[in-house]
């Protein structure tokens, strides 16, 4: 099924790229400057979206193994995702329940246990409080009752989704939409995690404006990469998720010189692999694009707001299909630095100096044109949010038995 999904948004690539077209939204759109620079609008954003959906945490990769285990902050909400002896991936409030501190620091590593650094009280990766230290001094508690927080979590298709809030009735299956069957597609859960890295950038929208926008690629990214590349795009969308093709005949595969030309293949030798070509977005927060170096690769960026309306972090995984050889991890480096150059100086530094100009009060609103319908649809979906109740939140999303469809 979803071979032919991705075989269906191939042809229509191919056909408008054949007939010189895109498909339009109705019309240009603005989101009004304050949405980007508004501190308190950025709270609400924090807390009705954040606080409130689910997000993509972490890639199975990050922690493939049972024992493994994941620290973060999400949002300033400590999280910790381990997987069990069972297999099984949970996540928690990394909050020990004896005075609240980190009971593990920020970071991946594998342990069968989690000894709390300030008292040492000790949780297991199911999150079980298995030990008091000094329990005969301690006092009456019942160990049963206090185990670490539990969160919502969904793996599938190689990645995980968790929700920030532990009373969250929100259906992660549902939010997805359809799309986790397209991600499946590209297997994550078999590939290598080759490198990380975290990057500072401007409002989280401001930066996240960039992921799905093709527009500017030969533009801004003339001198790295953007050149040769068309600046126009096409979008499908699974509710609020979406991905971003170039309508073009010719698809990047392993040989940069060499683009793969579907439109002189048989459908039937189509690959999977040049199937998945372009941007995979995935609300609120996520971006997955595909390149080659070191082998087949993806960045997957995660972004999350800063404190202020000013501030966003974003995190770059670089995965790669197989564990780089030696004599390609040279090679993988250097795509996974250019690629966060691309980013840091081109992208962001672009993105501080919008939103500079925006706090100068220089404009009321921003635009996103016609050929615009990603950026368009991911500020109404923004918005939609913001404006539904907690407990309409999951009629949002298509029953998963239709999205399957
Ligand atoms: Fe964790 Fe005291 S805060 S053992």
């Amino acid at each position: 099924m979803s071979k032919l999904e991705l075989v269906r948004m191939a042809k229509q690539n191919i056909a408008h790229a054949k007939a010189g077209t895109i498909v339009q939204a109705p019309d240009v759109f603005r989101v009004p400057a304050s949405a980007y620079i508004d501190n308190e609008r950025h709270d609400l954003e924090k807390k009705r979206i954040f606080k409130r959906m689910p997000l993509k945490l972490a890639a199975t990769a990050e922690l493939p193994r049972n024992g493994d285990y994941k620290a973060m902050e999400a949002v300033g909400m400590p999280v910790l995702l381990t997987r069990g002896k069972d297999g099984k991936v949970r996540a928690f409030i990394n909050s020990c329940t004896h005075r609240g501190t980190y009971v593990a620091v920020e970071g991946c590593g594998d342990t069968s246990l989690f000894t709390c650094p300030y008292h040492g009280w000790t949780f297991n990766r199911e999150g079980e409080l298995v030990g008091i230290a000094s329990r005969e001094d301690f006092g009456d508690v019942d160990p049963s009752t206090l185990g670490l927080k539990p969160l919502p979590v969904l793996e599938k298709a190689g990645l995980i989704w968790g929700v920030l809030d532990p009373n969250s009735t929100i259906d992660i299956e549902r939010f997805l939409s359809g799309y986790d069957a397209l991600l499946a597609s590209f297997g994550f859960e078999n590939w290598h995690l080759f490198s990380k890295r975290t990057l500072k950038g401007p409002n989280w929208k401001i930066a996240y404006d960039g992921y799905p926008d093709f527009y500017h690629l030969p533009v801004l990214h003339r001198e790295t990469f953007g050149a040769d590349i068309s600046n126009r795009a096409l979008y499908f969308a699974w509710g609020p998720h979406q991905r971003v093709t170039s309508p073009s005949v010719a698809v990047p595969g392993p040989d940069a010189r060499n683009p793969v030309r579907l439109d002189q293949k048989p459908e039937a030798d189509w690959d999977t692999e040049t199937l998945l070509s372009g941007v995979w977005t995935i609300f609120p927060h996520i971006s997955i694009a595909s390149f080659y170096g070191g082998g087949r690769g993806v960045m997957i960026s995660q972004l999350f707001p800063g404190e202020t309306a000013q501030e966003s972090t974003t995190t770059q995984l670089y995965l790669l299909q197989h564990e780089p050889r030696p004599e390609e991890r040279d090679e993988a480096e250097r795509q996974f630095e250019l690629l966060e150059y691309v980013v840091k100086v081109e992208d962001y530094d672009t993105g501080f100096r919008q939103q500079k100009a925006l706090l100068a009060g220089g404009l009321d609103s921003v635009i996103f044109g016609r050929n615009e319908g990603g950026g368009q649809l991911f500020h109404q979906w923004v918005q939609k949010i913001l404006e539904t109740d907690d407990g309409d939140l999951n009629s949002l999303f298509p029953p998963v038995s239709q999205a399957a469809e």
